[in-house]
């Protein structure tokens, strides 16, 4: 009973903010995503054994993450009818912390890809997706390639929040997301605990609950479209919702440092000198742009105008998938 699995991660352009259920990771709203290459974490998973062995970019899980994996695992094992007992599990990405992405997405997605196959369960996106969320929340919108939508969803069970590819890898091969590392520090406030402070003390939340969700189909329609404008003047308000109604929150939660809000403007001038890139931004200080690989040379000289210390180029990824290069 072993498996590997290879997956992406994803950056939201609608993002997600707050849960209705903390246990199932069940989302407020809806969110949209890219799922981005090269980056990717390769999890081999083996069931049965002994004991319960779970490595992560070479060193030793903290209790709190392994505890993490082996919930999912049991859970995922007792749906398929398997005791659970004994795991092994080594997990690897291709990207350094330092490049400023959270590699949770990535990293529950393959772990629900490779241990479902190893419980020898079919592939089933859905499925897969719904075991991914429940480690990680965005870690639902990497089990496909491509613009994915994580839909909200209304069954207490969580059945029906799950994410889903609208457009493949394929539809718009010229996009780009580019990360820039500003800051390398530990955040202060994890998205867990900012969401669960914004949603529980920020006037604002219910405003932006309300104004996600209506965000999805025009965000639809204008990747359908493959309109770079329209869809960066669109994350770029849906990213300043998010951490307005957190800056709200009591005490307030803010994720931006100087240099990040100096990159922002700076990218704001430029498009006024005919620059074609947008920003977005996490729970975190990073500004990810939203370009075409035609701009990709000015945007990553501007970011290091700025004091980019990294800089991540990516492109539209793949899905989740089962490989047979075992980790171990
Ligand atoms: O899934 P989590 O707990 O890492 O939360 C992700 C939250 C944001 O990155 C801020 C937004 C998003 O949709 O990815």
């Amino acid at each position: 009973m072993k498996a590997t699995a290879v997956a992406h991660p994803n950056l939201a352009l609608v993002k997600y903010w707050g849960k209705r259920d903390e246990a199932l990771i069940l989302p407020q709203q809806s969110s949209l995503s890219l799922t981005i290459a090269p980056l990717e974490v390769r999890t081999t998973v083996e069931l049965g054994g002994r004991g319960e062995d779970v490595i992560l970019n070479g060193k030793d899980a903290t209790e709190k993450e392994r505890d993490r994996v082996v919930q999912l695992v049991s859970a995922l094992a007792r749906e398929a009818g398997v005791e659970p007992r004994g795991l092994r599990m080594i997990s690897r990405g291709n990207f350094p912390a330092a490049a400023g992405l959270a590699s949770s997405a990535a990293a529950f997605a393959a772990l629900a890809v490779a241990t479902r196959a190893a419980l020898g369960l079919p592939r089933d996106v859905r499925a897969e997706s719904i075991a991914a969320r429940r480690g990680s929340g965005s870690a639902s919108r990497s089990i496909e390639g491509g613009f994915c939508v994580w839909h909200r969803g209304s069954a207490a069970d969580g059945s029906d929040s799950y994410a889903e590819a609208i457009f493949d890898e394929a539809h718009w091969p010229e996009v780009r997301m580019v990360v820039a590392v500003v800051d390398q520090g530990e955040k202060k406030v994890k998205s867990r605990d900012g969401m669960r402070l914004t949603q529980e003390t920020s006037p604002y939340y219910p405003a932006w609950v309300a104004s996600t969700e209506r965000e999805i189909a025009p965000a639809t329609e204008l990747i359908r479209r493959r309109d770079l404008a329209g869809l960066g003047a669109l994350a770029e308000r849906n990213a300043w919702r998010m951490h307005a109604s957190a800056m709200a929150a009591e005490p307030p939660v803010c994720y931006l440092k100087p240099r990040t809000l100096e990159m922002i403007q700076r990218i704001e001038g430029a498009r006024d000198d005919g620059l074609r890139a947008w920003f977005t931004l996490d729970a975190g200080p990073n500004p990810v742009i939203l370009t075409e690989r035609s701009q990709l040379e000015e945007v990553e000289q501007l970011l290091r105008a700025c004091g980019a210390i990294e800089v991540t180029r990516c492109e539209p990824g793949r899905g989740a998938r089962v490989v047979e290069e075992h980790l171990f």
